[in-house]
């Protein structure tokens, strides 16, 4: 069983998508990673996120990369952000969240192109929504928790700047897949999104 989880920014994709891959027992990747770690190379090279060239030599980064707290930063975010706006970068990336998505016994992905691009044939696609206010609400209490102090304000703006990018580009925009499920988590405390995830998967079976 493939299961295709896509959505914006804290729209709690990712906390669905761990969650779908325990309950189930399948394997799980986080496909954001992926370009982040392209991101923080191409940082950590002294490239240019909006070249091309650059971005497509950093997709050769280290398999240690991927263990590096930095990336889950938001600056990390905004590179990767950049860097996979280039079709040379995700072509790059394909084989492997393609590998990933076709082993035997199924695997659970997250990211803005499962349904559309990597693993159109999944079994079940789920695209997770929410505000835009309430991600910036997550975000900056998650960011709150950790002593980092950013205004709600510049969160949002952030978001709206990532989003924009996200659904615009060229290449494999966000978008829902053609038969996903959509799920707004707008309303939704973790619990429950993660349960109307739960029933949304089995439905589909
Ligand atoms: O999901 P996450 O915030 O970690 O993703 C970081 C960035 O990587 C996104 O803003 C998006 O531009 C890019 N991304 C992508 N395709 C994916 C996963 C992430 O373009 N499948």
């Amino acid at each position: 069983m493939i299961i295709a989880v896509d959505g914006p920014t804290a729209s709690g994709k990712g906390t669905i998508a761990r969650a779908l891959a325990e309950h189930f027992g399948l394997p799980h990747l986080d496909t954001g990673l992926l370009y982040r770690a392209v991101g923080r190379q191409v940082f950590l090279d002294g490239g240019d996120p909006d070249n091309g060239g650059d971005a497509l030599t950093a997709t050769t980064f280290p398999d240690g990369l991927l263990l590096d707290p930095e990336l889950r930063s938001e600056v990390t975010g905004g590179l990767a952000s950049r860097v996979s706006v280039h079709a040379s970068v995700r072509a790059a990336l394909y084989e492997r969240q393609r590998a990933f998505a076709t082993q035997p016994g199924g695997a659970v992905l997250d990211g803005r192109d499962i349904g559309t691009v990597i693993a159109p044939d999944a079994d079940v696609k789920l695209f997770v929504t929410a505000s835009v206010e309430a991600r910036a609400e997550r975000r900056w209490k998650e960011m709150q928790e950790r002593g980092a102090a950013r205004s709600l304000e510049e969160i949002e703006a952030d978001l709206r700047l990532r989003d924009e990018r996200d659904r615009t580009r060229a290449e494999a925009p966000l978008r829902a897949a053609e038969g996903a499920v959509v799920l707004d988590t707008s309303e939704l405390d973790r619990d429950a999104a993660v349960a109307a995830a739960i029933a949304a998967v089995e439905a589909h079976l």
